[in-house]
C-alpha cells in the first residue's frame, strides 16, 4: 500500500532503532508543505525508546541516513526527520503504483481474515422509508466497501423494523377499512395511511385498542389468519424497499427483522435470566441499570409481550454464534443512542468480552431548508421525493447546458443521487445536516456535481488525447504506453496534486478507522480543486510528446483515484457531463 520509499525509510530506522518497521511505517506523515520534504519522520516515541531527546535523535539519524539516487538528502527539523525523495523516482513510482492498481489502489489487506457485521438501513415495514433510513442506508453501505476494499470479510445485514404492537393495529384497521387493491397499488403510502385512521378513530373509540392487542397477540401465537396479513404487509412493503435499494445500487447478504427473534425471546430471557440480576416492576421485567448511570432496561411487558431491546439482545447473541465477528457495527440514528449503550451494557454484563467490539455508528439529522418539501409538516422527510426532486433539478441544468449529451437520462439519475449522496458525506455523520438545493447541486461548490465534472473533464481530456494519439488512456493496455520516458512534473500545482493522490490510500484507512466515510468526501474534494488548478494552470494536450504524456499519465491517475473514492461512496461517475 505505501510506496516503496516509506518502507525503505522504515527499514532504515528500525535497523538503526530496533523499533517494529510495520509500526514506524504508521509513524511516517507527509509535512504539511512540499518545502519540508515528502515525508516526516517524528522523533518523540523513538527518543522516549533511546533515552534521548527528539532533537538530537532527529540530529543523529539524519547524518546517519545514506543517501542515494532516489533519496536525495534527509535533513533534521526540530523534532522531525525529513526526507527527500528524487523528484522523478517519486512521481514515477507514485503513478504506475495507481495505474497498475486501478481499482484497488488505496486497498490493503489489513482486515484479512476479520470479520465485521455491518447493521444498515433497516427501515420499518408498512411505514415511509424516510431520510433518515437513507442516511442508514448510504452510511452503511460505504463502510461496507471501505471495509471490503481493506480486506475485511464484511456480512452486511438490514434488519428489518417487523414486529410490534403496531402490525395488531394495521390488522384491525385493515381488516375494518382496507381495500385490496389500494393495498396493492401504493402498500407502503396506504399501509400508513390506514395506521393514521386507526390512531384518529381510537381516540373516539378506544376498544380499538384492545381488538388491537388481541391481533397481535394472535401474531405472536401464530395464528393464521393474522400471520397471512402481516406478511403480505411485510413482502409488499420490503418490495418497494428493493425499489430504493436498486435505485441507489445498495445490497444485503442478509435481509432479517425482528420478527425473527419473537421466537427466541423465552431462550434469550431465560439465558439473560442466568446471568444477570432481574427484576419485576409494575408487572415488567427489567434490569436495574442506575450503577451505569442508565435507566432500567426494559425486557417483557406486563402482558409478557418482547420488546425492542430484547428482541435486539436475541439478535446479536445470534449473530455472535453465527459469526464469530471481530466487530459489529449498528448503522443508526443518533436517536437511539440510548438503546444501543444499553443493549452493549447488558451484553457485557451477561459476561460477553466481545461487548467491547459492538459500535453503534449514530448519525445526525438530515433537514431541508426549504421545507415546503417535507410531506408532514417538518416530521418524515421522504427519501422518494428528496431523491426525484434532485434527478429532477440535474436534468433541469443539464438541459440548460449541454442539451446534446448522451444518455442524459441516466447521467441525471446518476449525477442527481450523487449530489445526495456526497451532501450527506460533506461533514462528519454525528453532524445534522441541513439540504439546501442550491449548495448541494452547485457545480462550483464542495459537492458531489463538482467532483463528478471533474472526474467527466479528467476523461474528456483522456478522450481527446486518444483521438490524437494511438495510445489508449482509458483501456487497460495503457500501462504499455505509459512506461515510456517521463517527464519530470515539477510545478508546484503538480506536486501538491501527487501528494494529494498518495495521500488517498491513508484516507481510507482513516476512514476505517474512525468509521467515516466523510474523510474521503473531504479528499475528493482536495484532489477535485487540485486538479482543477493544475489543468488551469497548465496545457495537457500540446506539442511536447514527453511533456504530454507524463501529463496525461497524472491526468488518468487522477481520474483513478476520483473514481475510487466516489465508488467507496456508493457514487457511480459518469464519463460525460
Ligand atoms: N427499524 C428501526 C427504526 O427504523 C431501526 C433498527 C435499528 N437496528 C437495531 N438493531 N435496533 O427506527
Amino acid at each position: 500500500m505505501a510506496l516503496s520509499f516509506i518502507k525503505k525509510i522504515a527499514d532504515f530506522l528500525s535497523k538503526k532503532t530496533g523499533q517494529n518497521k510495520e509500526d514506524l511505517i504508521l509513524l511516517i506523515e507527509h509535512p504539511p508543505s512540499l518545502e519540508l520534504g515528502n515525508y516526516s519522520f517524528p522523533c518523540f516515541g523513538t527518543a522516549k525508546v533511546l533515552k534521548k531527546n527528539p532533537d538530537e535523535v532527529a540530529r543523529e539519524l539524519a547524518l546517519q541516513f545514506p543517501v542515494s539516487k532516489y533519496f536525495k538528502k534527509a535533513e533534521a527539523k526540530g523534532p522531525y526527520l525529513n526526507f527527500f525523495i528524487d523528484p522523478l523516482s517519486y512521481q514515477t513510482e507514485l503513478i504506475s503504483e495507481i495505474l497498475n492498481q486501478k481499482e484497488n489502489y488505496g486497498a490493503s489487506n489489513i482486515g484479512q481474515n476479520k470479520t465485521i457485521l455491518i447493521e444498515y438501513s433497516s427501515p420499518n415495514i408498512a411505514k415511509p422509508f424516510h431520510v433518515g433510513h437513507f442516511r442508514a442506508t448510504i452510511i452503511g453501505n460505504s463502510l461496507k466497501k471501505i471495509h471490503e476494499a481493506l480486506g475485511y470479510k464484511v456480512i452486511g445485514i438490514n434488519y428489518l423494523g417487523d414486529w410490534g404492537t403496531q402490525f395488531g393495529k394495521l390488522i384491525v384497521a385493515y381488516k375494518k377499512w382496507g381495500a385490496k387493491a389500494q393495498l396493492k397499488k401504493d402498500p407502503i403510502k396506504y399501509l400508513n395511511s390506514l395506521y393514521i385512521q386507526f390512531h384518529s378513530e381510537a381516540e373516539k373509540n378506544p376498544s380499538l385498542e384492545d381488538e388491537a392487542r388481541l391481533w397481535f397477540k394472535k401474531c405472536e401465537e401464530k395464528n393464521k389468519e393474522a400471520l397471512a396479513l402481516w406478511k403480505e404487509f411485510r413482502e409488499l412493503s420490503l418490495k418497494e424497499f428493493k425499489k430504493i435499494y436498486a435505485e441507489l445500487d445498495v445490497h444485503f447478504d442478509e435481509i432479517s427483522g425482528e420478527s425473527l427473534y419473537d421466537e427466541k425471546i423465552a431462550p434469550t430471557i431465560s439465558y439473560i435470566k442466568s446471568k444477570i440480576q432481574t427484576q419485576i416492576s409494575e408487572g415488567a421485567l427489567i434490569i436495574n441499570l442506575e450503577k451505569y448511570k442508565m435507566p432500567p432496561a426494559l425486557l417483557l411487558r406486563k402482558d409478557g409481550a418482547s420488546l425492542y431491546l430484547t428482541r435486539d439482545i436475541a439478535a446479536l447473541l445470534d449473530r455472535y454464534n453465527r459469526y464469530h465477528f471481530d466487530k459489529i457495527l449498528y448503522v443508526v440514528g443518533d436517536t437511539q443512542n440510548l438503546h444501543f449503550q444499553q443493549l452493549f451494557k447488558l451484553i457485557e454484563l451477561m459476561g460477553n468480552p466481545w461487548a467491547k467490539e459492538c459500535h453503534h455508528i449514530a448519525f445526525g439529522q438530515i433537514r431541508l431548508k426549504d421545507q415546503k418539501m417535507s410531506t408532514r409538516k417538518g416530521t418524515a422527510i421522504l427519501l422518494e421525493e428528496v431523491l426525484d426532486k434532485s434527478i429532477e433539478l440535474i436534468a433541469k441544468i443539464i438541459e440548460e447546458k449541454n442539451a446534446s449529451l448522451k444518455g442524459k437520462q441516466e447521467v441525471a439519475q446518476k449525477v442527481g443521487s450523487g449530489a445526495i449522496i456526497f451532501a450527506d458525506f460533506s461533514s462528519r455523520r454525528i453532524k445534522n445536516v441541513t439540504f439546501d438545493w442550491d449548495v448541494i447541486l452547485n457545480p462550483d461548490g464542495d459537492t458531489g456535481p463538482y467532483v463528478l465534472y471533474t472526474y467527466a473533464r479528467a476523461s474528456s481530456i483522456l478522450r481527446k488525447a486518444q483521438g490524437k494519439a494511438p495510445t489508449s488512456f482509458l483501456s487497460s493496455d495503457l500501462i504499455g504506453e505509459l512506461t515510456g520516458e517521463s517527464t519530470l512534473l515539477e510545478s508546484q500545482e503538480e506536486q501538491e496534486l501527487m501528494k494529494a493522490l498518495e495521500c488517498f490510500p491513508k484516507t481510507l484507512t482513516a476512514a476505517a478507522h474512525d468509521f467515516e466515510p466523510s474523510y474521503i468526501a473531504t479528499t475528493l474534494l482536495d484532489v477535485s480543486k487540485l486538479f482543477n488548478r493544475f489543468y488551469h494552470e497548465h496545457r495537457v494536450i500540446q506539442e511536447d510528446e514527453a511533456l504530454q504524456a507524463s501529463r496525461l499519465k497524472l491526468v488518468s491517475a487522477t481520474r483513478q483515484v476520483l473514481k475510487n473514492g466516489l465508488n467507496l461512496l456508493g457514487i457511480q461517475e459518469v464519463e460525460e457531463l
